[in-house]
């Protein structure tokens, strides 16, 4: 594990921007795992400049994002992939159908969890997943509680993630009760992990879940055991 302290979210978000755009420059078709919330948008505003300065090129890279919604369509703003076209993909040249987000409203979403897994397989994995961190510990959406072992599946939310995403939405009960999420055991079997955490309140989680006991109460303290984990993180 490589425990990088940040000067500030500027320069966290360069570290991390470094970090990708390493990835994608080594590896032009890499598979990056993406992570939505508010700790990323930095890190992809860095991008966006890299790549309009032509410093990255995307057209060959393929992405997968952790988690979105249920219900939300992708036209919804609170949809993770209306947040991942705005934030990063329409303005850079990687092809739309390169880049994969849940499908929150599939009929099915039973199915759409094995659609999910079986797409991470048929990409060869993970070359990179980024990561933020909730104020619970959960990655992805994978909340306190949950087996290590899952794979893509469907959550319920529980009451601090709700209320911490309330501030995207009007109002607390306007935030879906449900999230379809990759799991623990899918975002462990990524090559390398790549976890950022910003801000004063993240301090006393990311210190429990690098440095104390691993276990399902504390989702992102599984970590510590991934043999490529960075993280990242500026308490100011
Ligand atoms: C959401 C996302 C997580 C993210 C977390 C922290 O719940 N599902 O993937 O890590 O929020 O978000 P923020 O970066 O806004 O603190």
């Amino acid at each position: 594990m490589k425990v990088i302290e940040a000067k500030n979210y500027a320069d966290l978000s360069r570290k991390a921007a470094n970090i990708i755009s390493a990835q994608v420059i080594l590896k032009p078709d890499a598979v990056l795992g993406l992570a939505t919330g508010s700790t990323p948008v930095g890190t992809y505003k860095q991008l966006i400049e890299w790549y309009n300065k032509g410093d990255i090129d995307f057209s060959l890279t393929k992405t997968i994002n952790l988690d979105e919604y249920v219900g939300l369509t992708p036209d919804n703003e609170q949809s993770y992939r209306y947040f991942m076209n705005h934030n990063l993909f329409d303005h850079i040249n990687i092809d739309k159908k390169n880049t994969n987000v849940p499908n929150g409203t599939a009929p099915d979403m039973e199915a759409e969890c094995l659609r999910y897994d079986a797409l991470i397989k048929s990409l060869g994995g993970i070359d990179l997943q980024l990561l933020g961190i909730g104020h619970n510990g959960h990655i992805g959406f994978n909340e306190p509680g949950q087996a290590f072992e899952k794979t893509t599946h469907i959550v319920t939310l529980g009451e601090s993630t709700i209320e911490a995403n309330a501030r995207f939405f009007g109002s607390k009960d306007e935030v879906p009760k449900q999230a379809i999420t990759m799991g623990i055991k899918s975002i462990m079997q990524a090559k390398k992990l790549l976890l950022i955490a910003n801000g004063r309140d993240k301090e006393d989680i990311v210190n429990k879940a690098l440095y104390g006991a691993v276990t399902p109460a504390i989702p992102a303290s599984i970590l510590q055991i991934h043999p490529d984990l960075t993280v990242i993180y500026c308490y100011e």
